[in-house]
Parts: C-alpha cells; sequence; structure tokens
C-alpha cells in the first residue's frame, strides 16, 4: 500500500508574537495538495502573518511548519522553492521591463530560462501587450497582475495568493478565477485571502476563518453554507393582512407591523420556503410580490465573529 501524500502545509502550535503583541495563536492547520484553501478574516486577523510565517517573511515565534511534509526548521531554504507567493503589497523594481522581471524570478527560484513559460502566464493574466514596458510604467491593475505572474512563473506547486485581486477591474478578476481553478485542477495547491467573499465562494473548496491570530474553524465551503445558510422568503400583499394567517403561524413566519410583508427564515432541517408558498397561496390571499434570498459566506462570516453559539458546534 502506498503512503497517503504529505500535506502540501502543515502548521501545528504556530504563532507569532510582536513584542507582547499577540498576531498568531497556536495555529493548527492542513491544506490538502491540490485543493483550494481561503482564509478568511478582517483587518489584522493575521492572514498576511500567517503567509510571511510560511513564505520566510516573518520569522516564527513557535510551532512547525511543514511544506510537503518537509520541516522548515530542518530545511529552511528548499522547500521554500516549492512556494509562490503574491504579496498584499506591491514591491518590484521599477528599472526592468515585465519580461525581464519575470526571467530574474525563475533565475531566483532556481529554474532555467524558460521563455515559453513566461509567454504562457503573461497571456493568461493579459499582460502581452505590456512585454516590454517597464514595470514602473504600468498602472495600478497591471503591477497586480505582474505580482500575479512573478508568483506563477516558476511553477511553484503552492501559491498563496494574498488579496490578488484587490483593485483589479471586474474582467481580469474573472480571467484570474478561471487560471486559479486550471492551476488547481493540474494538482497545484492555492491558498487565497480575500475580502471579497464572492472570491472564496466562487473559488475555495474549505474555508478558514482566522480572527485575531485564532484560527475559529476550518469547514468545507459547500458543508459551511449549508449549516450556516438560511433561505429568507419574503412575501409582499396587495392590501394588508390583519393578523398573521394560520399558514404563517404554523410555519413560525412574521408579519411586518403594517401588514403588508410576510418574512419566513428557511434554516438547515426547517419546512422549505414553497411549502409555505403554496399555502398561502392556497388560502387566497391577495400576493402581490415574492422574493427569496440565500445566505452567502458574506452572512456565514459576519455570524462566525460575531460568534454565533452553534458556530463551534461543528
Ligand atoms: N511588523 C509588525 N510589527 C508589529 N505588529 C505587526 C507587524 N506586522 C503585523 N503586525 C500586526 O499583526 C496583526 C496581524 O496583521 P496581518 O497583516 O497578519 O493581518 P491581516 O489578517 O493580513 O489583515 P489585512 O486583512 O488587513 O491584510 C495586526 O494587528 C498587525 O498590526
Ligand atoms: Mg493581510
Amino acid at each position: 500500500m502506498s503512503e497517503p501524500p504529505s500535506p502540501a502545509l502543515e502548521l501545528q502550535g504556530l504563532s507569532k508574537r510582536y513584542g507582547n503583541f499577540t498576531a498568531l495563536q497556536s495555529v493548527d492547520l492542513s491544506i490538502r495538495p491540490g485543493e483550494i484553501f481561503a482564509l478568511l478574516g478582517p483587518n489584522g486577523a493575521g492572514k498576511t502573518t500567517l503567509i510571511g510565517s510560511v513564505c520566510g517573511l516573518v520569522r516564527k515565534t513557535a510551532g512547525t511548519i511543514r511544506v510537503f511534509g518537509r520541516d522548515l526548521d530542518a530545511d529552511p531554504v528548499g522547500p521554500r522553492y516549492e512556494l509562490g507567493l503574491v504579496p498584499q503589497e506591491i514591491n518590484f523594481d521599477p528599472f526592468f521591463t515585465v519580461a525581464e522581471s519575470l526571467r530574474i524570478q525563475q533565475g531566483y527560484y532556481g529554474r532555467p530560462r524558460d521563455d515559453a513559460r513566461v509567454d504562457e502566464v503573461l497571456t493568461a493574466l493579459n499582460l502581452q501587450g505590456k512585454k516590454d514596458s517597464l514595470t514602473r510604467a504600468l498602472s495600478g491593475g497591471m503591477k497586480r497582475r505582474l505580482l500575479i505572474a512573478k508568483a506563477l512563473v516558476h511553477k511553484p506547486r503552492l501559491v498563496f495568493l494574498d488579496e490578488p485581486t484587490a483593485g483589479v477591474d471586474v474582467e481580469l478578476r474573472r480571467d484570474l478565477w478561471t487560471y486559479v481553478r486550471k492551476l488547481a485542477s493540474e494538482g497545484t495547491t492555492i491558498v487565497l485571502t480575500t475580502h471579497y467573499l464572492e472570491e472564496a465562494e466562487e473559488l475555495a473548496d474549505r474555508v478558514g476563518i482566522i480572527n485575531e491570530g485564532r484560527l475559529l474553524m476550518v469547514e468545507d465551503k459547500a458543508a459551511l453554507l449549508r449549516r450556516f445558510g438560511e433561505k429568507r422568503l419574503v412575501v409582499t400583499f396587495a392590501t394588508p393582512l390583519p393578523a398573521l394567517p394560520e399558514a404563517g403561524q404554523r410555519f413560525a413566519a412574521r408579519l411586518s407591523d403594517d401588514g403588508r410583508t410576510l418574512t419566513y427564515v428557511e434554516r438547515d432541517g426547517c419546512a422549505p420556503a414553497g411549502d409555505l408558498l403554496r399555502a398561502l397561496y392556497a388560502a387566497g390571499l391577495p400576493i402581490a410580490d415574492v422574493e427569496t434570498r440565500r445566505s452567502r459566506l458574506e452572512d456565514v462570516l459576519i455570524e462566525v465573529l460575531r460568534g454565533r453559539p452553534s458556530a463551534s458546534a461543528a
């Protein structure tokens, strides 16, 4: 029997203190090879610190970091050749052209010159037209595209995207999502942070939620949305109702004070909103409009950060 593959990344008790301030508190996390993992949390939660500890930009205070099974304390350099990082801050040498800076990056990572690969990432990030421009002559969004290209040009097996699409236009965001999915389907492991929760919703297989340096929860995205998710049904009546109708009572729906709208929240395990709607129609009520809304990752994140009691009961 073959051994199961090592996790792409394994953190045990990872902690970081800046003086008296604790930025990461004993984080345990295991990222599977080939998955897209979204690390979510408010400003200052510790996301960039976590990524920096793995990539060698931040010196950890305690804990173990393994990259594809190799402990970074035992070998701080070798495993890091497998990593790619799109940093949150834009930082590159303004005096090189776009193509030069990509070739230099290949060299940093000990890869032979590979112009075909440079062209491939430039095309994927829609930067072909700027290949020979100096990096300082790029627009803000183009600089961010170049950061992404740099992180990928040496074919890393584990890529950190720290808010990769901040300040990027809608079209590139879509293109990037497509490209990230392609990389993942080819076996690249992706760890993503983003404040655009739509991005995590689109891409992530699993989601981790971090706050004040603590990893609060790690869960399959679909399961998380099912468990926390709810569907909200809002029915508007053409004429106000004097009281909550019998069907509404049965489903524990709520009638607004003016009697014009009825709201029903369908959580996991509740009766389907459609059943209530049918009962309302059958009762001959003067329904003027029906709206439904499904909760999104954004709603879930807010609930978890507020510490909704069921948040910890996995
Ligand atoms: N070099 C440093 N010295 C002192 N404190 C730091 C340093 N770097 C980060 N911190 C603090 O550590 C905490 C975590 O910062 P970090 O950059 O990891 O947050 P983040 O989750 O990436 O936030 P954002 O969403 O704003 O990017 C913050 O309170 C920050 O002020
Ligand atoms: Mg950050």
